[in-house]
């Protein structure tokens, strides 16, 4: 039976992070000065394993979850994770992943062998001097679209996520969509979140979606598509001429809670009920002390019978301060 929350939402999606790791430092997720060498990431030891996860994921499918996406940090760091892969494609769910493409030319055709169905790839410049200072490792655009090429070669339907800050990339946005319109590839434009403090977010560097849209139509012509379930996380947008789809996901102008059948599960095994959660239900300890499928399937429905997150929502000057925890370890 479903499990419901106390506004009603059904348990569908889960995101899984395997790792808090990233080979990128992304100005707006992980920047240096925090995410430097003395930083202390996860020991490899408490991460859950292959088999942890899998039981986990077994669990919140019995529960109604119908898609699962894999996260991290960047997931494709974890060893072998064609191995995970294999082991979730078992069940039948509608399974993908996100990742910076940095590793899919040699990642990408296994990970389909084992039964990855489509990919999301973050990509927020077709500048290579401006994704180098985005990444902030000096990560040259050109392996990105390599990777992208890589994982269409190996039949994955893919689409590209491109967060949008003021001043920094508002520029490419025409860019982005003339470049993947032409090759057949969503683009979907995403409000810079208050996730997590590390960021140093201001409300002035968001470029709300209605002006990326604006942009569009300017440049091509846009009409609106409806949803293609409900509570889809960005809105569609068509181009006039029929070559290709864009959407724009406005978290921060034109929050999407009401819809919101989102778990996450940290790399560590919290289970987190909100992207801005505070706090995680510690899975892996229940697991790890030897609870039976019963029990673990009983704490899902539990914490999701109780939850009430509708963080976007509420945002507000008042919920600035609270300790949030970061995109890198929750995944996005
Ligand atoms: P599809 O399955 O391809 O439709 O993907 P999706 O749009 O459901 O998920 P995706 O992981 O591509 O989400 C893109 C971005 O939207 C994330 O990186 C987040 O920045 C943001 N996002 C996704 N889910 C949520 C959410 O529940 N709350 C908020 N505030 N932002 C979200
Ligand atoms: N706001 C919006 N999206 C973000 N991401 C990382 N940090 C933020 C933020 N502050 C995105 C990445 C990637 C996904 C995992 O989350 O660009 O697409
Ligand atoms: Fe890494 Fe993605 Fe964060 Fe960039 S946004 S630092 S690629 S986890
Ligand atoms: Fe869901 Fe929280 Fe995002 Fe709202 S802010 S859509 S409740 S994850």
């Amino acid at each position: 039976m479903d499990a419901l929350d106390t506004l009603g939402r059904p348990l569908r999606d889960l995101r899984i992070s395997v790792t808090d790791r990233c080979n990128f430092r992304c100005v707006y997720c992980m920047p240096k000065e925090i995410y430097g060498r003395d930083y202390r990431f996860l020991d490899r030891r408490e991460l859950l394993t292959f088999e942890e996860l899998s039981r986990v994921a077994r669990t919140f499918v019995e529960a109604g979850v119908e898609k699962i996406r894999i996260t991290g940090g960047e997931p494709l760091v974890r060893r072998d994770l064609e191995r995970l892969i294999a082991q979730l494609a078992e069940l039948d769910v509608d399974l993908t992943l996100t990742t910076n493409g940095s590793l899919l030319p040699q990642k990408a055709a296994a990970l389909a062998d084992a039964g990855l169905r489509r990919i999301t790839v973050s990509l927020d410049s077709l500048d290579d001097a401006i994704f180098r200072a985005l990444n902030d490792v000096d990560f040259p655009v050109e392996r990105v679209l390599e990777g992208i090429d890589a994982a269409s070669a190996a039949g994955l339907p893919v689409k590209v996520n491109a967060v949008i800050k003021r001043g920094v990339n508002d520029d490419q946005v025409v860019p982005l969509a003339a470049f993947f319109r032409e090759r057949g590839h969503t683009l979907r434009f995403i409000e810079y979140m208050d996730v997590g403090h590390t960021n140093g977010w201001r409300l002035d560097d968001v470029v709300p979606a209605r002006e990326i849209v604006a942009l569009l139509d300017e440049a091509f012509g846009v009409e609106p598509v409806q949803p293609s379930y409900r509570g889809e996380v960005a809105q569609r947008w068509r181009y006039r001429d029929g070559v290709g789809e864009a959407g724009v996901i406005a978290s921060v102008t034109q929050p999407f809670c009401g819809d919101c059948t989102r778990a996450r599960l940290s790399a560590e095994g919290k289970l987190f009920t909100c992207l801005f959660a505070v706090r995680g239900h510690d899975l892996r300890a229940l697991i790890r002390g030897g609870a039976s499928d019963e029990e673990l399937a009983a704490t899902v429905r539990t914490v999701w019978g109780a939850r009430a997150d509708r963080y976007s929502e509420l945002r507000s000057a008042a919920t600035d301060d609270l300790p949030k925890v970061e995109m890198s370890y929750i995944g996005g």
